[in-house]
């Protein structure tokens, strides 16, 4: 189903978690992948049968170059999806914030890091391909003390339905996933799990299984019509207020 043979995918941040779940789903499809990171990833890449660039997002030289290495090994890619992303550790209430060190480093991975892909990466694909960003449920919601996070993926969806509207000539398609609390070292964890628990309709964390199922739809030529759209895997979160929290403050039998 949804058949990758005779595609080739590169797939930023994937050396764990998300992007390394989507590589996989991406090779079990049948397509070639190249897997990057600013981590080394030689080893898992080539258990899975792919290709690995060392690869920081945030440093445009280094996406260049990247893409000048591809285009020197003569490879074309279909598929692209902008991946790699980081979550500041830091408490950041915007009135008690002392500098924007913060904002901008979380930038420069999330927001500079997808627009470097965006703008590289189209001159390396065939036409018709697919790209895909990995935004965040985070883009929506607002999260006290994670304000910077929150705008930097915002960004990214936005992002994402401009490129939409002008590859849209060449058949490139472009969408944006937006997961909430996914089980990863990033989502996984008490906060994940809890928050999941309470807010979300179904009721837990997401697994990496729950999510890579999208990307692979989006990367297929079955979601040819789908472009500049932005899709929400929350199990249910921003459906409305949860039963949980609901029950604190009504009764139900
Ligand atoms: P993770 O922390 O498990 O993996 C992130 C990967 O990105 C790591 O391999 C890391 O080395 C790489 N990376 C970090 N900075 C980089 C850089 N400058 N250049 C290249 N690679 C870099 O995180 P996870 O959970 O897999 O997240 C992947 C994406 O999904 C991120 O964009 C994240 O913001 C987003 N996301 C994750 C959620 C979650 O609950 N796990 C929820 C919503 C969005």
């Amino acid at each position: 189903m949804f058949s990758l043979d005779g595609k080739t995918a590169l797939v930023t941040g994937a050396a764990k978690g998300i992007g390394f779940a989507v590589a996989k789903r991406f090779r079990a499809a049948g397509a070639d992948v190249i897997i990057t990171d600013i981590s080394d990833a030689a080893e898992i890449a080539a258990d899975i049968g792919a290709q690995f660039i060392r690869l920081d997002v945030s440093r445009e030289r280094e996406v260049a170059d990247c893409f000048r290495e591809l285009a020197a090994q003569q490879l074309l890619l279909d598929i692209v999806v902008n991946n790699a992303g980081i979550v500041p550790g830091d408490n950041f209430v915007l009135t008690e914030a002392g500098d924007d060190d913060s904002l901008r480093g979380v930038f420069e991975v999330n927001t500079y890091g997808v627009f470097y892909g965006l703008k590289h990466a189209p001159a390396r694909m065939r036409d018709f391909g697919s790209i895909i960003n990995t935004a965040s449920l985070a883009a929506h919601l607002a999260l006290p003390g994670n304000s910077q996070y929150s705008a930097s993926k915002a960004a990214v969806v936005q992002l994402t339905r401009t490129s939409a509207v002008e590859l849209g000539g060449r058949g490139i398609r472009v969408n944006a996933v937006c997961p909430s609390f996914i089980r990863t070292d990033m989502g996984g964890g008490e906060l994940g799990e809890s928050m999941s628990e309470e807010l979300t309709a179904l009721g837990r964390i997401g697994e990496l299984e729950d999510l890579v199922g999208l990307y692979h739809f989006l990367a297929s030529d079955e979601s040819r019509f789908i472009s500049g759209q932005v899709f929400n895997v929350d199990g249910g979160w921003t459906a409305g207020v949860s039963m949980g929290l609901m029950s604190k403050y009504r009764e139900f039998e």
